[in-house]
Protein backbone atom coordinates (compact mmCIF):
# COMPACT_ATOMS: atom_id res chain seq x y z
CA UNK A 1 0.00 0.00 0.00
CA UNK A 2 0.84 3.53 -0.53
CA UNK A 3 1.75 6.32 1.72
CA UNK A 4 3.00 9.75 2.14
CA UNK A 5 5.61 9.39 5.18
CA UNK A 6 7.84 12.37 6.20
CA UNK A 7 10.60 11.92 8.98
CA UNK A 8 10.78 15.55 10.45
CA UNK A 9 8.63 18.80 10.14
CA UNK A 10 9.42 20.88 7.21
CA UNK A 11 7.98 22.05 3.58
CA UNK A 12 5.95 19.39 1.11
CA UNK A 13 9.56 18.02 0.10
CA UNK A 14 9.90 16.40 3.48
CA UNK A 15 6.98 14.06 2.10
CA UNK A 16 7.60 10.84 0.16
CA UNK A 17 5.31 8.08 -1.02
CA UNK A 18 6.47 4.93 0.17
CA UNK A 19 5.05 1.41 -0.14
CA UNK A 20 4.56 -0.15 3.18
CA UNK A 21 2.86 -3.37 4.69
CA UNK A 22 -0.88 -2.62 5.51
CA UNK A 23 -0.98 -2.26 9.27
CA UNK A 24 -2.91 -4.91 11.08
CA UNK A 25 -6.35 -3.30 13.95
CA UNK A 26 -5.34 -4.00 17.15
CA UNK A 27 -8.16 -4.59 19.39
CA UNK A 28 -10.04 -1.22 19.20
CA UNK A 29 -9.49 -0.08 16.11
CA UNK A 30 -10.52 -0.58 12.66
CA UNK A 31 -8.38 -0.88 9.52
CA UNK A 32 -10.02 1.27 6.56
CA UNK A 33 -9.27 1.65 2.83
CA UNK A 34 -9.48 5.14 1.78
CA UNK A 35 -11.33 6.19 -0.88
CA UNK A 36 -10.97 9.80 -0.31
CA UNK A 37 -9.22 12.42 1.91
CA UNK A 38 -8.01 15.74 1.94
CA UNK A 39 -4.83 17.98 2.32
CA UNK A 40 -5.99 20.93 4.35
CA UNK A 41 -4.66 23.84 6.98
CA UNK A 42 -4.46 21.52 9.98
CA UNK A 43 -2.38 19.40 7.78
CA UNK A 44 -0.09 22.17 6.59
CA UNK A 45 0.36 22.77 10.31
CA UNK A 46 0.90 19.13 11.15
CA UNK A 47 3.28 19.02 8.75
CA UNK A 48 5.23 22.40 9.02
CA UNK A 49 5.20 22.19 13.10
CA UNK A 50 3.77 25.40 12.66
CA UNK A 51 2.47 27.32 14.23
CA UNK A 52 5.19 26.29 17.17
CA UNK A 53 2.31 25.63 19.56
CA UNK A 54 0.58 22.41 17.63
CA UNK A 55 4.02 20.44 18.63
CA UNK A 56 2.91 20.38 22.11
CA UNK A 57 0.28 17.60 20.24
CA UNK A 58 2.12 16.69 17.22
CA UNK A 59 5.95 15.94 19.11
CA UNK A 60 8.04 18.73 20.05
CA UNK A 61 11.40 17.48 17.74
CA UNK A 62 9.77 15.01 15.74
CA UNK A 63 6.31 14.92 14.27
CA UNK A 64 4.86 11.83 16.42
CA UNK A 65 3.08 10.19 13.35
CA UNK A 66 5.17 9.71 10.19
CA UNK A 67 2.04 9.72 7.78
CA UNK A 68 0.29 13.11 7.19
CA UNK A 69 -3.55 13.13 6.88
CA UNK A 70 -6.09 14.00 9.22
CA UNK A 71 -9.28 13.35 7.51
CA UNK A 72 -10.92 10.13 5.56
CA UNK A 73 -13.84 8.36 4.05
CA UNK A 74 -13.22 4.85 3.27
CA UNK A 75 -14.46 0.96 3.39
CA UNK A 76 -13.96 -0.82 7.15
CA UNK A 77 -12.11 -3.97 5.41
CA UNK A 78 -10.71 -5.30 8.98
CA UNK A 79 -11.47 -4.72 12.99
CA UNK A 80 -9.66 -5.60 16.24
CA UNK A 81 -11.88 -8.21 18.65
CA UNK A 82 -13.19 -5.18 20.46
CA UNK A 83 -15.02 -3.11 17.78
CA UNK A 84 -18.69 -3.55 18.36
CA UNK A 85 -19.49 -0.22 16.27
CA UNK A 86 -18.61 -0.75 12.91
CA UNK A 87 -18.81 -4.16 10.65
CA UNK A 88 -16.73 -4.95 7.77
CA UNK A 89 -17.71 -3.10 4.27
CA UNK A 90 -19.11 0.01 6.08
CA UNK A 91 -18.53 3.41 4.54
CA UNK A 92 -17.40 5.52 7.29
CA UNK A 93 -15.83 9.05 7.39
CA UNK A 94 -13.83 10.83 10.46
CA UNK A 95 -11.56 13.15 11.28
CA UNK A 96 -8.69 14.42 13.86
CA UNK A 97 -7.04 17.41 14.11
CA UNK A 98 -3.66 16.38 14.61
CA UNK A 99 -3.19 13.76 12.21
CA UNK A 100 -5.25 10.67 11.61
CA UNK A 101 -2.26 8.81 9.67
CA UNK A 102 -4.86 9.20 6.44
CA UNK A 103 -2.67 9.59 3.58
CA UNK A 104 -2.26 6.23 2.79
CA UNK A 105 -4.30 3.41 0.82
CA UNK A 106 -5.00 2.05 4.29
CA UNK A 107 -4.46 2.99 7.56
CA UNK A 108 -5.63 1.91 10.97
CA UNK A 109 -7.90 3.69 13.78
CA UNK A 110 -9.14 3.93 17.09
CA UNK A 111 -12.79 3.53 17.14
CA UNK A 112 -12.70 6.38 20.05
CA UNK A 113 -11.98 8.93 17.47
CA UNK A 114 -14.70 10.70 15.38
CA UNK A 115 -15.97 8.39 13.06
CA UNK A 116 -19.48 7.67 11.46
CA UNK A 117 -21.09 5.74 9.03
CA UNK A 118 -21.11 7.66 6.10
CA UNK A 119 -24.33 9.45 4.73
CA UNK A 120 -25.53 7.21 1.57
CA UNK A 121 -26.22 10.66 -0.15
CA UNK A 122 -22.89 11.96 -0.37
CA UNK A 123 -19.70 10.70 -2.18
CA UNK A 124 -16.55 9.43 -0.44
CA UNK A 125 -14.92 12.90 -2.05
CA UNK A 126 -17.76 14.91 -0.51
CA UNK A 127 -17.91 13.50 3.02
CA UNK A 128 -14.03 13.85 3.07
CA UNK A 129 -14.59 17.28 2.14
CA UNK A 130 -16.97 17.59 5.01
CA UNK A 131 -14.95 17.40 7.63
CA UNK A 132 -12.25 20.02 8.81
CA UNK A 133 -13.70 23.39 7.39
CA UNK A 134 -16.94 22.79 8.31
CA UNK A 135 -15.56 21.66 11.83
CA UNK A 136 -14.41 25.24 12.54
CA UNK A 137 -17.22 26.97 10.84
CA UNK A 138 -19.18 25.17 13.97
CA UNK A 139 -17.04 26.49 16.54
CA UNK A 140 -17.25 29.91 15.02
CA UNK A 141 -20.86 29.46 14.97
CA UNK A 142 -21.08 27.80 18.53
CA UNK A 143 -18.57 31.14 20.12
CA UNK A 144 -21.68 33.32 19.64
CA UNK A 145 -25.46 33.60 19.89
CA UNK A 146 -27.15 34.78 16.93
CA UNK A 147 -30.82 36.20 16.80
CA UNK A 148 -33.24 36.34 13.79
CA UNK A 149 -32.54 39.73 12.30
CA UNK A 150 -28.77 39.54 13.01
CA UNK A 151 -26.22 40.81 9.48
CA UNK A 152 -23.72 38.74 9.52
CA UNK A 153 -20.04 39.46 7.22
CA UNK A 154 -17.99 36.80 6.34
CA UNK A 155 -14.95 37.62 5.03
CA UNK A 156 -13.41 34.81 2.65
CA UNK A 157 -16.35 32.56 1.85
CA UNK A 158 -14.63 30.65 -0.86
CA UNK A 159 -11.86 28.99 1.97
CA UNK A 160 -12.81 25.87 3.48
CA UNK A 161 -14.24 27.26 6.38
CA UNK A 162 -15.69 30.08 4.96
CA UNK A 163 -17.82 27.95 2.44
CA UNK A 164 -19.36 25.98 5.42
CA UNK A 165 -20.12 28.92 7.57
CA UNK A 166 -22.15 30.21 4.94
CA UNK A 167 -24.32 27.63 4.07
CA UNK A 168 -24.80 26.75 8.35
CA UNK A 169 -25.79 30.03 8.43
CA UNK A 170 -27.95 29.68 5.53
CA UNK A 171 -29.48 26.98 7.01
CA UNK A 172 -30.13 28.57 10.04
CA UNK A 173 -31.61 31.18 7.82
CA UNK A 174 -29.89 34.27 8.72
CA UNK A 175 -28.75 37.26 5.92
CA UNK A 176 -25.43 36.82 4.99
CA UNK A 177 -22.81 39.21 3.09
CA UNK A 178 -19.72 36.97 2.11
CA UNK A 179 -16.57 38.31 -0.15
CA UNK A 180 -14.68 36.45 -2.34
CA UNK A 181 -12.73 37.52 -5.81
CA UNK A 182 -14.90 37.84 -9.12
CA UNK A 183 -15.13 33.96 -10.77
CA UNK A 184 -16.85 32.80 -6.98
CA UNK A 185 -19.61 35.52 -7.03
CA UNK A 186 -21.62 33.20 -8.67
CA UNK A 187 -20.59 30.19 -6.89
CA UNK A 188 -21.37 31.91 -3.89
CA UNK A 189 -24.83 32.86 -4.62
CA UNK A 190 -25.59 29.52 -5.82
CA UNK A 191 -24.75 28.51 -1.71
CA UNK A 192 -27.35 31.14 -0.83
CA UNK A 193 -25.32 34.16 0.01
CA UNK A 194 -27.78 37.51 0.01
CA UNK A 195 -24.76 39.42 -0.70
CA UNK A 196 -21.27 39.10 -2.42
CA UNK A 197 -18.82 41.21 -2.70
CA UNK A 198 -15.91 41.19 -5.07
CA UNK A 199 -12.81 41.74 -3.49
CA UNK A 200 -10.60 42.63 -6.14
CA UNK A 201 -13.48 45.84 -6.84
CA UNK A 202 -14.53 46.29 -3.05
CA UNK A 203 -13.06 46.60 0.33
CA UNK A 204 -15.54 45.30 2.49
CA UNK A 205 -14.23 47.35 5.45
CA UNK A 206 -15.42 50.25 3.89
CA UNK A 207 -18.93 49.48 3.65
CA UNK A 208 -21.70 52.16 4.54
CA UNK A 209 -23.56 49.49 6.31
CA UNK A 210 -22.52 48.08 10.02
CA UNK A 211 -23.20 44.03 10.80
CA UNK A 212 -23.80 42.38 14.23
CA UNK A 213 -21.16 39.64 13.25
CA UNK A 214 -17.86 39.28 11.15
CA UNK A 215 -16.54 36.26 10.54
CA UNK A 216 -13.07 36.50 8.95
CA UNK A 217 -12.68 33.28 7.70
CA UNK A 218 -9.67 33.76 5.85
CA UNK A 219 -7.76 35.74 8.71
CA UNK A 220 -6.82 38.46 6.24
CA UNK A 221 -8.35 41.33 7.82
CA UNK A 222 -8.50 42.76 11.59
CA UNK A 223 -10.57 43.81 14.77
CA UNK A 224 -9.48 47.62 13.90
CA UNK A 225 -10.24 47.39 10.06
CA UNK A 226 -13.40 45.73 11.08
CA UNK A 227 -14.60 47.82 13.81
CA UNK A 228 -16.11 50.75 12.04
CA UNK A 229 -18.65 48.21 10.27
CA UNK A 230 -19.17 46.55 13.49
CA UNK A 231 -22.43 47.17 15.19
CA UNK A 232 -22.47 48.91 18.68
CA UNK A 233 -22.46 45.38 20.26
CA UNK A 234 -21.02 43.64 17.51
CA UNK A 235 -18.57 40.88 17.31
CA UNK A 236 -15.44 39.96 15.61
CA UNK A 237 -13.87 36.93 15.18
CA UNK A 238 -11.14 35.57 13.34
CA UNK A 239 -10.08 32.24 12.25
CA UNK A 240 -6.55 33.22 12.57
CA UNK A 241 -4.22 34.34 15.51
CA UNK A 242 -3.78 37.93 14.04
CA UNK A 243 -0.34 40.16 14.01
CA UNK A 244 1.23 39.36 17.02
CA UNK A 245 -1.48 36.61 18.64
CA UNK A 246 -3.55 39.83 19.02
CA UNK A 247 -7.09 37.98 18.38
CA UNK A 248 -7.20 35.15 21.45
CA UNK A 249 -5.48 38.54 23.56
CA UNK A 250 -8.27 40.77 22.42
CA UNK A 251 -10.83 37.85 23.17
CA UNK A 252 -9.34 37.29 26.66
CA UNK A 253 -10.13 40.99 27.72
CA UNK A 254 -13.20 41.41 25.68
CA UNK A 255 -15.37 40.86 28.46
CA UNK A 256 -14.21 44.31 29.93
CA UNK A 257 -14.79 46.26 26.80
CA UNK A 258 -17.68 47.82 27.01
CA UNK A 259 -18.86 48.06 22.98
CA UNK A 260 -17.58 45.83 20.24
CA UNK A 261 -15.71 42.66 21.19
CA UNK A 262 -13.37 40.38 19.63
CA UNK A 263 -14.11 36.16 19.90
CA UNK A 264 -11.87 33.78 19.55
CA UNK A 265 -12.98 29.69 19.02
CA UNK A 266 -10.86 26.93 20.44
CA UNK A 267 -12.21 23.91 18.86
CA UNK A 268 -13.06 20.80 21.17
CA UNK A 269 -14.77 18.09 20.48
CA UNK A 270 -15.07 16.74 16.27
CA UNK A 271 -17.43 14.27 18.30
CA UNK A 272 -19.68 17.05 18.44
CA UNK A 273 -19.16 18.96 15.39
CA UNK A 274 -19.50 15.97 13.09
CA UNK A 275 -22.72 14.88 14.81
CA UNK A 276 -23.85 18.46 13.54
CA UNK A 277 -22.19 18.33 10.00
CA UNK A 278 -23.78 14.61 9.46
CA UNK A 279 -27.42 15.86 10.56
CA UNK A 280 -27.31 18.76 7.79
CA UNK A 281 -25.22 16.39 5.12
CA UNK A 282 -28.39 14.03 5.47
CA UNK A 283 -30.89 16.83 5.31
CA UNK A 284 -29.01 17.81 1.78
CA UNK A 285 -28.18 20.88 3.55
CA UNK A 286 -24.94 20.99 3.20
CA UNK A 287 -22.76 19.86 0.35
CA UNK A 288 -19.04 21.06 0.66
CA UNK A 289 -17.29 23.15 -1.94
CA UNK A 290 -14.40 20.87 -3.91
CA UNK A 291 -11.69 22.46 -5.84
CA UNK A 292 -8.96 20.07 -7.26
CA UNK A 293 -8.51 16.41 -7.00
CA UNK A 294 -4.67 14.98 -7.03
CA UNK A 295 -3.45 11.38 -6.45
CA UNK A 296 -1.12 10.35 -3.78
CA UNK A 297 1.97 10.53 -6.27
CA UNK A 298 1.26 13.82 -6.14
CA UNK A 299 0.61 15.07 -2.90
CA UNK A 300 3.81 17.23 -2.01
CA UNK A 301 2.31 19.12 -5.22
CA UNK A 302 -1.19 18.91 -3.19
CA UNK A 303 0.53 20.68 -0.21
CA UNK A 304 2.20 23.77 -2.31
CA UNK A 305 -0.95 24.23 -3.67
CA UNK A 306 -3.10 24.34 -0.46
CA UNK A 307 -0.01 26.58 1.07
CA UNK A 308 -0.65 29.11 -1.34
CA UNK A 309 -3.89 29.79 1.24
CA UNK A 310 -5.38 29.75 -2.60
CA UNK A 311 -7.69 26.67 -2.87
CA UNK A 312 -11.65 27.61 -3.44
CA UNK A 313 -12.63 24.64 -0.32
CA UNK A 314 -11.56 21.59 -0.41
CA UNK A 315 -8.23 19.76 -2.52
CA UNK A 316 -8.97 15.79 -2.76
CA UNK A 317 -6.52 13.22 -2.78
CA UNK A 318 -8.18 10.34 -4.39
CA UNK A 319 -8.05 6.46 -4.37
CA UNK A 320 -10.79 5.70 -6.60
N1 LIG B 1 -7.80 28.31 14.08
C1 LIG B 1 -7.53 27.10 13.57
O1 LIG B 1 -7.38 26.14 14.29
C2 LIG B 1 -7.47 26.96 12.09
C3 LIG B 1 -7.67 25.72 11.52
C4 LIG B 1 -7.68 25.61 10.14
C5 LIG B 1 -7.44 26.74 9.40
N2 LIG B 1 -7.17 27.92 10.01
C6 LIG B 1 -6.89 29.14 9.25
O2 LIG B 1 -8.12 29.59 8.74
C7 LIG B 1 -7.91 30.20 7.50
C8 LIG B 1 -8.90 29.64 6.51
O3 LIG B 1 -8.67 28.27 6.31
P1 LIG B 1 -9.39 27.57 5.10
O4 LIG B 1 -8.93 26.18 5.01
O5 LIG B 1 -10.83 27.86 5.14
O6 LIG B 1 -8.76 28.46 3.94
P2 LIG B 1 -8.48 28.09 2.48
O7 LIG B 1 -9.45 27.03 2.08
O8 LIG B 1 -7.04 27.92 2.32
O9 LIG B 1 -9.01 29.34 1.68
C9 LIG B 1 -8.64 30.60 1.72
C10 LIG B 1 -9.61 31.24 0.72
O10 LIG B 1 -9.70 32.61 0.95
C11 LIG B 1 -9.64 33.31 -0.27
N3 LIG B 1 -8.99 34.59 0.00
C12 LIG B 1 -7.69 34.88 0.05
N4 LIG B 1 -7.49 36.17 0.36
C13 LIG B 1 -8.72 36.71 0.50
C14 LIG B 1 -9.19 37.99 0.84
N5 LIG B 1 -8.35 39.00 1.09
N6 LIG B 1 -10.50 38.20 0.92
C15 LIG B 1 -11.38 37.20 0.69
N7 LIG B 1 -11.00 35.95 0.37
C16 LIG B 1 -9.68 35.70 0.29
C17 LIG B 1 -8.81 32.42 -1.18
O11 LIG B 1 -9.13 32.53 -2.53
P3 LIG B 1 -8.51 33.71 -3.43
O12 LIG B 1 -7.09 33.91 -3.02
O13 LIG B 1 -8.63 33.26 -4.85
O14 LIG B 1 -9.42 34.82 -3.13
C18 LIG B 1 -9.19 31.02 -0.71
O15 LIG B 1 -10.28 30.52 -1.42
C19 LIG B 1 -6.46 29.95 7.12
O16 LIG B 1 -5.76 31.16 7.34
C20 LIG B 1 -6.01 28.88 8.06
O17 LIG B 1 -4.66 28.97 8.38
C21 LIG B 1 -7.22 28.05 11.33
Amino acid sequence: MKAAVRQNYGPPGVLHVKVLQIPVPKKNEVLIKVKATTVNRSDCGVLTGKPWAIRLFTGIIKPRLKVTGSDFSGLVVAKGDDVNEFNISDEVYGFFDQGIGSHASYFCVSTKRAILKKPTNITHEQAAASLEGAHYAFYFLEKVVLKKDDKILINGGTGAIGSAVLQFLKYKGFHVTVTCDTSYVPVLRSMGADKVIDYTLEDFTKLDEQFDFIFDAVGKSTFGKCKPILKHHGIYISSELGPYWQNPLLALISPFMRNKKVKFAFPFSIQRSMAFINELVEKDQFIPLIDRRYRIDEIATAFEYVMTGQKKGNVIISFS
